[in-house]
C-alpha cells in the first residue's frame, strides 16, 4: 500500500513564497510514489494532520516557525515522523548569535560580531565607536533569526543609521564584519558530505533577488572553482558543522572564503528545494537525482532525534 505523506509548506515566515515554491516541486516528485497532500499550515493544523494521518510528513516550511523548532515540536507531540532536523537543532541552527558560540567554541572560523539590541541604540556615535573598535567598516548588519537574505545589509559609516532603520521592526540584529571574497555553499546529506557550490552575483552581493530571480544572472559555479585540497576543507567544515548542531537529512552551511580561509556564516536545516536552489544542484553534480534526494530525506525522517 502506498505510504501517506503531508507536505508543509507556506508557513508564515518571510520566505513563505519560497516555501510554497519549494513545496510544489516536491510535491510533483513525491505524487507518483506516495499519496500526498501539500498543506499550509495554519491554525486548525493539528485537525488537518489528525484527519489525513500521514505515515511522514515532509517539512517543506522555511524561516521562523518552520525551520526553528516549532513545527517540529507540533509534529513530536502528535507523534509523526518528519523530515529534516529536530527540535534542538533546529532551534540552534536558526539562531545566528548562538550558532556561531558553538563554531567558535569548536574552533570553526566564523566573522566576528555582536549583538545589537534596538533599546540600546540611542546614541549612533557611540555604536560607530564600538563597530570601530571590535570590526572595521564595512560591516554586515542582519536580523538573528531570518532567511533568504531577507533584511541583510552590507554598511560604511555613512549607511549605518539608515540600515539600522530598515531593520527597525526588529528587537536584535546581529552587525558581523564584512568578509570580502568568495561565496561558497556546501551541503551534507545523510551524514555525508555532497559537494561545495560557488556563487558569482551580479548584485552587490548575494541578496534575495540573486537567490530567487532568474534575471538576477547569478553565475553558480559547481563544483566551486578552488584548489582540491580547499574543496575537501569546506566540505569538512560543513560535515562537522553539521554533526555539532545534530542536524539530520539534509544541511546547507554557507561560507566566505577569503585569504585561503573559509568563515562560515550560518547553517541552514531546511535549505530550498527550487528548480533554482542549491542542494538540489549539488546533488544533481554528484549523480544524486532530485528523487532520489527526496528519498534519502523520507528515509531519514523519525521523531525522538
Ligand atoms: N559577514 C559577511 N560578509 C560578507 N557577506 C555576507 C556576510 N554576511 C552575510 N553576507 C551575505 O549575505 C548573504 C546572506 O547572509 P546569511 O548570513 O547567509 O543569512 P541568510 O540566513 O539570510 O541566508 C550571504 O550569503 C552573503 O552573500
Ligand atoms: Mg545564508
Amino acid at each position: 500500500m502506498k505510504k501517506k505523506i503531508i507536505i508543509l509548506a507556506g508557513g508564515y515566515s518571510k520566505e513563505r513564497e519560497i516555501s510554497l515554491l519549494t513545496g510544489k516541486e516536491v510535491n510533483k516528485a513525491l505524487r507518483n510514489n506516495y499519496i500526498t497532500k501539500l498543506l499550509d499550515p495554519k491554525g486548525d493544523l493539528i485537525e488537518e494532520l489528525r484527519k489525513f494521518k500521514p505515515d511522514i510528513v515532509f517539512n517543506a516550511l522555511h524561516g521562523r516557525f518552520g525551520e526553528d523548532g516549532y513545527i517540529q515540536s507540533i509534529l513530536e507531540s502528535e507523534k509523526i515522523k518528519y523530515t529534516h532536523s529536530g527540535v534542538l537543532s533546529s532551534s540552534l541552527s536558526i539562531d545566528k548569535e548562538i550558532s556561531k558560540k558553538i563554531f567558535k567554541l569548536n574552533k570553526i572560523l566564523t566573522p566576528k560580531s555582536f549583538k545589537f539590541t534596538f533599546n540600546s541604540f540611542n546614541n549612533l556615535f557611540y555604536l560607530k565607536k564600538k563597530i570601530q573598535k571590535h570590526l572595521k567598516f564595512p560591516v554586515v548588519v542582519k536580523p538573528l533569526n531570518e532567511g533568504s537574505s531577507v533584511g541583510v545589509q552590507i554598511c560604511n559609516k555613512n549607511n549605518l543609521s539608515i540600515s539600522l532603520k530598515k531593520l527597525s521592526n526588529y528587537d536584535e540584529l546581529l552587525i558581523e564584519q564584512y568578509i570580502p571574497g568568495k561565496e561558497i555553499q556546501a551541503a551534507i546529506l545523510g551524514k555525508k558530505k555532497i559537494g561545495a557550490i560557488e556563487l558569482i552575483p551580479k548584485r552587490k552581493f548575494y541578496d534575495y533577488k540573486a537567490k530567487y530571480s532568474k534575471s538576477a544572472n547569478t553565475k553558480h559555479v559547481m563544483p566551486a572553482d578552488i584548489s582540491k585540497k580547499n574543496y575537501e576543507k569546506v566540505n569538512q567544515i560543513a560535515l562537522k558543522a553539521h554533526k555539532l548542531l545534530k542536524c539530520r537529512g539534509v544541511s546547507r552551511s554557507d561560507f566566505r572564503f577569503y585569504k585561503n580561509k573559509f568563515y562560515l556564516l550560518e547553517l541552514n536545516t531546511q535549505p530550498g528545494m527550487t528548480s533554482l536552489s542549491l542542494v538540489p544542484e549539488i546533488a544533481n553534480f554528484n549523480n544524486i537525482s532530485f528523487d532520489k534526494l527526496l528519498e534519502t530525506l523520507l528515509k531519514d525522517a523519525s521523531i525522538n532525534k
